[in-house]
């Protein structure tokens, strides 16, 4: 067990990193993670510290906002700071490496039930109500379209691809979040995300309702 006031002070150092993150990507999300994976753990079990530790710590690490590298040492010496053990913080930074939905490009040997579930539980975050309202917000911090009838959705060939893409907040929708309900790794996970999905797909036709038809008369 980690004491509560060693959790408490690396929950503060995490929270103070993401301080000039985006409004989908801040503190909130990491509590609305945290509580996916507590869902998710207490039906497919694994090592709830590892799991705990690379919830708070996932997105401090993540190539939108930080230089990876740089980030994964700091969080392996924060972690030794606190004399959590080795095999643990390995764990967590193997974890935080490869959670990316656009890690799925490299090459990518690790995988174990603890990444699973914080891979699910980060992945429920995407999806649903509160995933239209990261994408948007998301779109909008970069300054893109919400949607452009002009241009299709893409399917991308590398991370810099992905990345790099302008493309408008709707496509993201057909360019990842609808994709992610198939991609779950476990059972509690999977039908957790079967009533969000079915949630988005109500949101778009509504959207394209509403559009209406793009033929000017
Ligand atoms: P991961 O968290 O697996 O690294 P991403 O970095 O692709 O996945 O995205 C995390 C979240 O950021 C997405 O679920 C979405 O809310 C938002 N996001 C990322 N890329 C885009 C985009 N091109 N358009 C809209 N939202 C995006
Ligand atoms: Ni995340």
């Amino acid at each position: 067990m980690i004491k509560d006031i060693v959790l408490f002070e690396i929950e503060e150092w995490a929270q103070q990193k993401l301080s000039d993150c985006e409004a989908g990507h801040d503190w909130w999300h990491i509590i609305r993670v945290r509580n996916n994976a507590k869902l998710i753990h207490k039906r497919e079990g694994g090592d709830w510290n590892v799991i705990l530790l690379a919830v708070l710590l996932h997105d401090i690490a993540d190539t939108k906002f930080f230089d990876e590298v740089e980030s994964l040492m700091l969080i392996d010496q924060k972690l030794q700071e606190y004399q959590i053990d080795q095999t643990t913080i390995d764990h967590v930074i193997k974890i935080i490496q490869n959670l990316s939905f656009s890690k799925q490009w490299t090459e990518n040997s690790f995988s174990s039930l603890e990444l699973q579930v914080v891979q699910d539980a980060d992945r429920l975050d995407a999806i649903g109500a509160v995933g239209i309202a990261r994408a948007f917000s998301y779109g909008g911090h970069k300054d893109r379209d919400f949607y452009n009838p002009d241009i299709s959705p893409q399917e991308y060939r590398s991370q810099e691809e992905y990345r790099s893409s302008n493309s408008p907040t709707i496509n993201h929708f057909y360019e990842k979040l609808l994709l992610l309900k198939d991609k779950m790794n476990t059972k509690t996970g999977s039908s957790m995300a079967k009533e969000r999905h079915r949630f988005m797909e109500r949101y778009l036709e509504q959207f394209f309702n509403e559009w209406g038809s793009n033929d000017e008369e």
